[in-house]
C-alpha cells in the first residue's frame, strides 16, 4: 500500500471544498489498515478515515495527518432462517449494496436508496431516510480499535444507535475504524412504506390495496430524492452538498407549544417520545426568510431542499461556515432553538464528546 503526500481532499468530498491531507493511503484489507495505523503511530500523526466524503466538511487548512480512504471491498451473503446476512466491506459504495439487496428481493434497506457514500460510514451516524435507518438491520460491525490495533466486533446493541448517532460518532468518536458491516435482511420481505412522502407517491400511482415491490420502492425513493437534489448528479448544482447540513432539532413539548403559540401557521412536528418533539429544521430555517435558492457569495441553499447547503462554485470551507453560522443565528433569534450541524468536520477544533 502506497502512502502519498499532499493530496487535495476537496475532490474526495461531495461539497468539493477543503485543503490537503499531508498523507493519504487506500487500504484494501484489514491488515493494510493496521499497517497504516502503525505507520501513523511511528510518525506521531493523527488518522482520519474517509469513506464517500458525502457527509464531510474539510477545513481550508486541510488535515495534517494520514487520511485512510477506505477501499475494503466485497459483498458476501449467507442464509440464516428467513433472514439473509450480507457481510459488506466498509469501502463498498452504499447504493451498489442497496441495489444488490433489492435485486435479491431482500428487504430492510430499500428506503435508503440513492444515499451517497460508502457502507462503512453508515453505522457511524446511523444513516436514515424515508422511515428507515441502518440500525434496524445491522447485525454486527467489525472494526479495528486504534488504541490497541486489535480487531473487535460489536453487535447491534453495543453500537448504541439513536437518531443520527452511535458510539462511533459519540463517546468513542475516532477510536474505531470500521472494516465490515453485517446486515440481516428479510428474504422475500415487504418494503417499509411508512414515510409520508413515500405513501403519497404510491397513493398517486398504485391501487391502495397493492403492496409495492422492493424494486418499485427503490425507484420511488430515487425519484423523490432526485426531486430534492439529494441524488449526486454532476449536472445538478443542487447536489453539490453534504446532504442535510443540520439535524432536525428535538425539543420539549413545552418549547414546541411556545413556538406553536407564536406561529400563525401550523408548525410541522413529529413525536420523539418521552415528552419530546422533533421539529423540521428546514421549516424553521424558511420561517427566518432564508429559503430555497438563497445565495451568500459562492455558497447558498439548494433550490430544491432548504436543509442542503451547496457550493455554487469555488467556495471555501470558510464560506460554508459563514452560511452555517448565519442560519444558526437566525433560527436562534427567531425561535430560541439551536440547530446542530450534521456533517463531520475535519481539520477544525472539535469539542470532546461524553459517553452516555
Ligand atoms: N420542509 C420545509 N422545506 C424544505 C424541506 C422540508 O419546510 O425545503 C419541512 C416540511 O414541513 C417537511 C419537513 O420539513 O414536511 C420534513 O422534510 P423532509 O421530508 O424533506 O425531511 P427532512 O426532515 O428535512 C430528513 C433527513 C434526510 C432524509 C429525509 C427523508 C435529517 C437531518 N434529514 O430530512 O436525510 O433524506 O428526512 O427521510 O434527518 C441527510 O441526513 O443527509 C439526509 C438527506
Amino acid at each position: 500500500m502506497q502512502i502519498r503526500e499532499n493530496i487535495k481532499l476537496a475532490s474526495y468530498t461531495t461539497l468539493k471544498v477543503g485543503g490537503n491531507a499531508s498523507y493519504f493511503a487506500e487500504p484494501t484489507s484489514t491488515d493494510e489498515v493496521i499497517d497504516a495505523l502503525r505507520w501513523a503511530r511511528e510518525h506521531s500523526l493523527p488518522v482520519f478515515v474517509l469513506g464517500g466524503g458525502s457527509n464531510l466538511l474539510v477545513s481550508d487548512a486541510g488535515f495534517n495527518g494520514l487520511v485512510l480512504h477506505m477501499a475494503i471491498a466485497g459483498i458476501d451473503t449467507r442464509a440464516d432462517g428467513d433472514k439473509r446476512i450480507y457481510s459488506v466491506g466498509a469501502g463498498e459504495e452504499w447504493d451498489t449494496f442497496v441495489a444488490r439487496t433489492v435485486e435479491d428481493n431482500c428487504a430492510g434497506v430499500e428506503c435508503l436508496s440513492g444515499i451517497p457514500g460508502t457502507v462503512g460510514g453508515t453505522p457511524v451516524q446511523n444513516v436514515g431516510a424515508y422511515g428507515q435507518d441502518v440500525s434496524e438491520t445491522i447485525a454486527q460491525v467489525s472494526a479495528i480499535d486504534t488504541t490497541t490495533l486489535e480487531r473487535v466486533q460489536f453487535d447491534n446493541e453495543a453500537c448504541k444507535f439513536s437518531y443520527r448517532q452511535s458510539r462511533f460518532n459519540g463517546c468513542d468518536s475516532g477510536r474505531y475504524i470500521l472494516t465490515q458491516v453485517d446486515f440481516a435482511l428479510r428474504a422475500d420481505g415487504e418494503p417499509k412504506i411508512a414515510y409520508a412522502d413515500l405513501k403519497r407517491h404510491f397513493s398517486n400511482s398504485i391501487a391502495i390495496a397493492a403492496v409495492p415491490s422492493l424494486a418499485e420502492t427503490r425507484e420511488a425513493v430515487l425519484t423523490i430524492r432526485r426531486a430534492k437534489g439529494m441524488v449526486l448528479d454532476e449536472n445538478d448544482a443542487d447536489s453539490r452538498s453534504a446532504g442535510s447540513f443540520f439535524k432536525n432539532p428535538v425539543v420539549s413539548v413545552a418549547e414546541y407549544e411556545q413556538i406553536a403559540a407564536g406561529s400563525s401557521v401550523p408548525v410541522p412536528h413529529f413525536d420523539a417520545g418521552q415528552d419530546l418533539v422533533k421539529l423540521a429544521a428546514a421549516w424553521l430555517i424558511e420561517q427566518t426568510g432564508i429559503t430555497k435558492g438563497f445565495v451568500l457569495g459562492p455558497v447558498g441553499i439548494s433550490s430544491k431542499h432548504t436543509l442542503a447547503l451547496i457550493n455554487r462554485g469555488g467556495a471555501t470551507a470558510a464560506d460554508v461556515l459563514e452560511l452555517k453560522k448565519t442560519v444558526q443565528r437566525k433560527v436562534r433569534e427567531r425561535f430560541g432553538v439551536e440547530l446542530h450541524s450534521e456533517p463531520v468536520m475535519l481539520g477544525f477544533n472539535s469539542p470532546e464528546k461524553e459517553c452516555p
